[in-house]
């Protein structure tokens, strides 16, 4: 081991530098001038090859100093041996000094060899056990998220709609006027505008506005395509409503139209009969309650019974027995002229569903900052 407090590269120095090195000198120089006096230096030379070599064994680079001082080709010991001991001694020596440098040479070797491999053993199990996997420790976890209220609500509406053989579109948020009122038979000072009121792009040419509801899409697809038309266009509407409880100034919704040649108010109310079904339970029942859009006529709130108490009156339902689900209507044959078919072939129904209200019902969730806070704790309610 090297001395106390000592790096071991700098014990190398001290010890290889400090002593003085009778292998620098000639044998007459250092008064070895028989066989008996050369044996023995040669024994004190190996003497120290021993100890050194205990020594700086236990370093890698100690250990490449240390070959190179014993074995170095230029001015290792060896050599020194050779050249200040072999070459000058006198003929009735040179045999002895051949002799004791050859078993001296051999035990160099051997011992180089022998540690050499002993420290690339030493590494290599090192090496090994900072590489080893330690199976029974425990992994690392990656947290994996979940679906949002919102998405899992739309995957679950788009599931019951797409099953009877209704197709996804999507359009886009910012609208004209055009697409989002006039299409929609709502013109300029129609007074169904004012609850709608929304925001208006800055500077937009032709005044583009964040659109108030998907029902842009019933004529964007309509412009587009023939009947038979089936689709439901799930995405984000804007109003410029007063942030509450109940309200954001951003919201999901799900369209839903249907145009074809033969279509009665009977499909109508069966197709809402089938979702309210699929989506409240089997026992739920619906009811359709006048209103009022200008894009469908006749038009109707719809409503189901509640799926907390059945219909016998809960604090869920306002002792009412009925929860209100979405507006919906026979679409007016004002909006056929808009894109085009003949409304005396074609009819059709549409629905406008809001998705954070339906969320809302169906889990219970009575504020709607919760939907977008993302506070975890909350989320997590909805694996
Ligand atoms: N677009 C209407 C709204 O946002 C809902 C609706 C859609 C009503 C389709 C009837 C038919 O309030």
């Amino acid at each position: 081991m090297v001395g106390a407090g000592l790096r071991p590269a700098r014990a190398v120095e001290l010890h290889l530098t400090m002593t003085i090195d009778p292998t620098t000198q000639t044998l007459a120089q250092i008064q070895a001038t028989t066989a008996d006096a050369i044996v023995s230096r040669f024994a004190e030379v190996r003497h120290r090859f021993d100890e050194q070599a205990v020594v700086h064994s236990t370093d890698p680079e100690n250990w490449r100093i240390f070959v190179v001082k014993w074995a170095g080709r230029k001015s290792g010991v060896l050599t020194l041996i050779t050249d200040n001991w072999l070459k000058p001694a006198s003929p009735e020596l040179k045999r002895v000094v051949g002799q004791e440098l050859n078993q001296f040479k051999a035990h160099v070797e051997r011992v180089l060899a022998e540690r050499q491999r002993a420290i690339e053993a030493t590494a290599e199990k090192t090496a090994l056990a900072r590489d080893k996997v330690d199976l029974s420790l425990p992994g690392i976890e990656r947290a994996i998220g979940t679906r949002h209220l919102i998405r899992q609500t739309y995957d679950e509406l788009l599931r019951i709609f797409a099953a009877i053989g209704f197709s996804v579109v999507a359009g886009p948020e910012i609208e004209t006027p055009y697409y989002n009122f006039e299409a929609l038979n709502i013109p300029e000072h129609h007074p169904a505008r004012d609850n709608m009121d929304t925001f208006y792009i800055a500077g937009a040419r032709g005044g583009h506005l964040l659109r108030t509801h998907t029902s842009p899409m019933q004529i964007r697809t309509m412009e587009k395509q023939k009947p038979p038309v089936r689709i439901v266009v799930p995405g984000k509407v804007y109003r410029r409503d007063n942030p509450d409880a109940t309200h954001g100034y951003m919201f999901h919704q799900i369209e839903g139209l249907a145009v074809d040649t033969d279509i009665t108010f009977c499909d109508f109310k069966g197709t809402v009969d089938y979702f309210a079904r699929e989506f409240l339970g089997p026992r739920t029942k619906t009811r359709l309650r006048p209103s009022y859009f200008p894009f469908t006529e006749p038009s109707a709130e719809v409503d189901a019974t509640c799926h907390v108490c059945g219909g016998t009156g809960c604090r869920v339902c306002k002792q009412s027995g009925w929860i209100e689900l979405f507006g919906a209507g026979m679409v007016n044959p004002a909006v056929y002229g808009f894109v085009g078919y003949d409304p005396e072939k074609y009819s059709g129904f549409a629905f406008g569903m809001g998705v954070d209200r339906l969320a809302m019902m169906k889990y219970g969730v009575t504020e709607v900052p919760l939907l977008f806070q993302n506070d975890v704790r909350f989320l997590k309610q909805f694996p």
